[in-house]
């Protein structure tokens, strides 16, 4: 292992292209295989070995090897600022969707080949969407939570891009006439993410305070004024003004049932989508009211449209 690590770390320390910023993949990789190893060597403390006096071949390569990720991470971070700089004069969709257009190689598990969280599905998109939004941590959660509330998750970033850029089957097809409502959004993502890239308005909705003020702070940093954020229950906020409802699984049971039901008094008004993922989206199927714009795929993005 400390072999590999040495030839890994000597190779990054003389390969300075890799700091050029279209190199943010092999980055985030050297970046994830360097964290394993420092994460294995949490016994070496983090001081020059001159200050010890030690003298050990693994001390040193544990310095160089922190030396080498700060320079990566200086340079995702030049990177992520180029791009928050771009959002702000609302050039966000080019800066953001360039990365896309290359879809990672899945691995036979059906994650991604670099991912970072391989159960759930992330991968390097996760790491450049959190680099760029850079939300700050959010306090403890007040609310005291029902038993069918699902817990904060975000969805993966590559399937919110699937939704944005129409790669969804059947081709959700946002323009900047829709006002997307997010049902349980969390720190926010989706409506972020929706309203830099496509121009369409969009709006979250989330019961847990401290995730809304997050969600607010970023879109204020980053001048997303067609994002905006309520903090409320999805079972009585405003759903008038919505035309494509997205849900990653935020409630369960008699909750989702109560919010179909309320779905469905909308999409009497006017034509609805509702795009699902996770769980959810085996419920929402069984609607009369709703069809399927293509047979589910559990591990993407769904839509639905309302029937006439
Ligand atoms: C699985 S997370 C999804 C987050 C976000 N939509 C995303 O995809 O990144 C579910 C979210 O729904 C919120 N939530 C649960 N019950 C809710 C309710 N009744 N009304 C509004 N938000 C709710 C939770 O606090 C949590 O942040």
């Amino acid at each position: 292992m400390i072999d590999a690590i040495e030839r890994v770390v000597r190779q990054l320390e003389e390969d300075r292209s890799l700091l050029e910023p279209d190199r943010l993949r092999e980055r985030l990789e050297a970046l994830d295989r360097l964290d394993a190893y420092l994460a294995f060597r949490p016994d070496v403390p983090d001081v020059p070995q001159s200050v010890l006096g030690v003298e050990s071949k693994d001390a040193e390569l544990y310095l160089r090897a922190k030396a080498v990720c700060a320079r990566l991470e200086a340079a995702n971070g030049e990177l992520y600022e180029a791009i928050r700089g771009d959002i702000r004069l609302g050039r966000g969709h080019d800066a953001l969707l360039r990365w896309v257009q290359s879809p990672p190689e899945r691995d036979a598990g059906g994650g991604a080949a670099n991912s970072v969280d391989a159960d759930v599905g992330y991968d390097y998109l996760d790491e450049l969407v959190s680099g760029v939004l850079q939300f700050e941590e959010p306090d403890a959660g007040e609310v005291a939570r029902e038993p069918e509330m699902v817990f904060y998750q975000p969805t993966p970033a590559r399937h919110i891009f699937d939704l944005i850029g129409g790669d969804l089957i059947g081709g959700a097809g946002l323009t900047a006439e829709d006002v997307v409502v997010d049902l349980g959004s969390g720190l926010g993502h989706v409506p972020l993410l929706v309203s830099i890239c496509t121009g369409a308005n969009s709006v979250g909705i989330e019961l847990e305070a401290a995730y809304v003020e997050r969600a607010r702070q970023c879109a204020q940093r980053l001048n997303v004024n067609k994002a905006t954020f309520l903090c409320g229950d999805a079972r009585v906020a405003d759903l008038s003004r919505g035309t494509v409802f997205y849900l990653y699984t935020p409630f369960v049971g008699a909750i989702l049932r109560d919010v179909l039901e309320r779905l469905r008094r909308e999409a009497a008004t006017r034509r609805i989508r509702v795009c699902t993922y996770g769980p959810c989206t085996s419920v929402v199927a069984e609607e009369p009211w709703l069809e399927a714009a293509a047979v589910p795929e559990m591990d993407r993005i769904v839509l639905f449209r309302s029937r006439d």
